[in-house]
């Protein structure tokens, strides 16, 4: 093998999760809310979802998310020099629950931020934090998603406070020198990520408020039908994409875990690209849609039960808001 065949892969090292104490069951829900166990489950899979009591917020879950990520992977928080928590429920506007959590790890070097692709954050925060990673500048990063959509949601319409939920994951990632044909069961890590973003659908899927408008939070405000048809129509877009990079195809996939808005969209997309049922990984009915947590609980439900082991290949995928939507192949 020559020098020049040597390359940084970002390989992922410990994932972990995080969960308000309070699950509500949709019949829970049915008390409150003028809807059925049988409407949400029909139309989204969700059976359950977590809501943040007091004292739990983005940064509390986050940060234990990533305790849990630090113990999977071995690793010493202060050997982490890169935070990118993607959300887009912080805390506060300022300063980012990055830094909080950061706070709150008792790191002290390196850097943190937030990053804000709704959900499709988690995505784009690994293909950010391995931008990082290969270009050599930083070696071991904590990328987190995690949300509390309950404190955005409008409490009174149905066809959308039934659909979300709280919640947070993070995985650890690690720069490591790779001398493994590319490819090949040995070149672990990012492979590679794609996104994109179109901000002409910003009334589809919004919040009606923010500092620099209302000075409020503001609530959540969807076109459902119209996120459902372009959340189906364009997510596979990225995936080709990163099957074209790779050369990876849907038969090499070992496990597929998108985003967890609604089965309905995680089935249709699964079958457009033709991934076979039993690799696609489904948390909605546990956890609802946590935004840009979703990726990473369901990635620590699959290796935590043992589905994805070392060497698997998995490609996450997700749409949120703006619209934002991308995907990436990893290495296991
Ligand atoms: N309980 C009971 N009935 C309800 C509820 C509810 N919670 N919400 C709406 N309904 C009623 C409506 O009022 C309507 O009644 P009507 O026929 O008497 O007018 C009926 O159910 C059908 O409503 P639709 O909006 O047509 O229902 P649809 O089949 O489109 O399902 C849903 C709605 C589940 C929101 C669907 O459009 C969807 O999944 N969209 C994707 C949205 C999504 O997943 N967003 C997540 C954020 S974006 C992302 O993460 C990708």
């Amino acid at each position: 093998m020559t020098q020049q065949n040597k390359r940084l892969r970002s390989v992922v090292k410990g994932v972990g999760s995080a969960l308000p104490q309070r699950c509500v069951s949709n019949r829970e829900l049915e008390q409150t809310v003028d809807t059925s166990d049988e409407w949400i489950v029909q139309r989204t899979g969700i059976k359950q979802r977590y809501i943040a009591g007091e004292g739990e917020t983005t940064s509390t879950l986050g940060a234990a998310a990533a305790r849990a990520a630090l113990a999977k992977a071995e690793c010493a928080a202060e050997d982490i020099d890169l935070i990118i928590c993607a959300t887009s429920t912080p805390d506060y506007t300022f300063p980012s629950s990055a830094t909080m959590i950061q706070a709150e790890l008792g790191i002290t070097k390196g850097v943190a931020f937030d990053l804000q692709a709704v959900c499709a954050g988690f995505v784009f925060a690994v293909a950010t934090a391995d931008k990082f990673l290969i270009s050599g500048s930083h070696k071991r990063a904590l990328v987190i998603g995690s949300e509390t959509f309950s404190r955005i949601l409008d409490w009174q319409d149905r066809t959308t406070c039934v659909l979300f939920g709280d919640g947070a994951g993070a995985i650890v990632l690690e720069a490591q020198e790779s001398e493994a044909p590319e490819g090949s069961e040995s070149d672990r890590g990012v492979l590679t990520s794609h996104l994109r973003s179109d901000g002409r659908h910003r009334a589809k899927l919004y919040v009606d408020g923010g500092p620099s408008t209302t000075q409020t939070a503001g609530h959540l405000r969807m076109e459902g039908k119209e996120v459902f048809r372009f959340a189906v129509g364009h997510v596979t877009d990225v995936m080709r994409d990163a099957f074209a990079a790779t050369g990876v195809t849907a038969d090499d996939l070992d496990w597929f875990v998108p985003h967890q808005a609604n089965r309905r969209i995680i089935d249709a997309s699964a079958q457009k690209l033709g991934i076979a049922p039993e690799k696609v990984v489904t948390t909605v009915q546990y956890h609802g849609n946590t935004s840009a947590a979703s990726i990473p609980l369901a990635l620590a439900v699959a290796c935590e039960d043992g589905r994805i082991k070392r060497g698997d290949l998995v490609m996450i995928e997700a749409i949120g808001g703006g619209f934002t939507w991308g995907a990436a192949i990893i290495r296991w």
